[in-house]
């Protein structure tokens, strides 16, 4: 198909669950294309559903104008929208039917000459350019995530957002749990890896920092709370992710999103541990869960320079013919590795991770 020529036009999709900074990457990717290099961009609407219904616009220097700043992605996204496997239709029984797509998508991409797709995602949006990538399409990767949970790199965009929110409900939980002497859960996002409630437990101070890496026993989170309350600190803040589970339990599921390639949604493990423990102990508790609330609003300066560094180093990929690449970022040093390297997998807390010695110096009860 058209790659094998020089890259003249480009396609451009966010997919998987929104973050803070991805306008920021549509914007430099989008300006740098057109004013550096000459290059066409067509912005592909809702991640690979655009791609398998034909839906793209072309992108001007001024529809990517003052989005810097703006929460989410003017080109929508869907996280139900894996080329290689795409829920056509429901079976008698209500079972969603899976196809492979990938013809059609290779067919709209080949009519608008698209020479090359700049995937802006996580892991699943990751394993749908693999499979493209697979099929001749040339993709470039860009990592974003709330979960910071994408292989190779340190970091991706939309994490340091997340925290910064998270921890700012973790500090307003803080001084309503102190008023009611009440132990207060808080629960956060990040599927199978617990960074984000790891960062926003210590920045916050949490007392108890549960996360799924670490499977947690009740009974040592009821005395903990227990002891606060002998020695006088009648509160205790839990910071807990959603994916958290107890030591020879399960996680807490909220829903199957019966047609998505990665059904399982978590949620509401925190409602579970607070009746729980308030059984266990006799103290007051409380539950809130964070959602989606960490996934919205304007992206921190931090990740706005990161999702420029990375949407800069994208297109620096794209024109060197450097191909099917993801950019990441290394000892803050913007780099590259195969797509095929990170699809499919998340990266998760390590056992021996630094940052679970920083929590345990200052007391904190991580649960084990
Ligand atoms: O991957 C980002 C994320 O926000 C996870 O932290 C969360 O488990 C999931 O997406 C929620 O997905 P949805 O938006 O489909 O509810």
């Amino acid at each position: 198909m058209a790659a094998k020529r020089k890259v003249a036009r480009i396609g451009i999709l966010t997919g998987g669950g929104d973050c803070p900074g991805l306008n920021a990457v549509i914007r430099v990717v989008t300006k740098t294309a057109i004013t550096q290099h000459g290059l066409e961009v067509f912005g592909i609407e809702d991640g690979f559903l655009g791609l398998i219904r034909n839906r793209m616009r072309p992108l001007s220097f001024d529809d990517v104008s003052n989005i810097l700043t703006v929460g989410g992605t003017v080109l929508g996204t869907s996280n139900r929208a894996n080329p290689a496997h795409f829920a056509t239709g429901n079976a008698a029984d209500g079972k969603p039917i899976f196809e492979d797509v990938t013809n059609r998508v290779i067919e709209h991409i080949t009519d608008r000459q698209l020479d090359a797709i700049v995937c802006i995602g996580g892991d699943g949006t990751m394993s749908g350019a693999a499979s493209l990538i697979e099929r001749g399409v040339p993709c470039v990767g860009v990592p974003k995530t709330i979960d910071n949970d994408l292989m190779h790199t340190d970091l991706t965009f939309g994490f340091t957002t997340a925290v910064e929110t998270a921890t700012e409900c973790l500090d307003r939980i803080h001084s309503t749990a102190s008023s009611h002497h009440r132990v207060m859960l808080v629960e956060t996002m990040g599927r199978n890896a617990g960074w984000l409630t790891l960062h926003a437990g210590l920045a916050s101070g949490a007392d108890i920092i549960l996360i799924p890496e670490i499977p947690y026993s009740v009974d040592i989170v009821s005395e903990t709370c227990l002891k606060r309350s002998r020695r006088g600190k009648r509160f205790t803040i839990i910071a807990i992710s959603e994916g958290a589970k107890p030591k020879d339990g399960e996680q807490t599921v909220n829903k199957i999103v019966h047609d998505s390639p990665d059904p399982i949604r978590l949620g509401g493990v925190s409602t579970v541990l607070a009746e729980q423990i308030s059984a266990k102990t006799g103290l007051e508790t409380r539950a809130t869960i964070l959602g989606h609330i960490q996934r919205g609003g304007t992206p921190v300066a931090f990740d706005r320079v990161l999702a420029m560094r990375f949407g800069y180093k994208a297109l620096e990929l794209l024109v060197q013919g450097k191909l099917n690449q993801l950019v990441v970022l290394q000892h803050d040093d913007i780099r590259s590795v195969p797509i095929s390297d990170v699809a499919d997998q998340q990266r998760i807390v390590s056992c021996d991770h630094p940052l679970l010695a920083v929590a345990r110096s200052v007391g904190t009860c991580m649960g084990d």
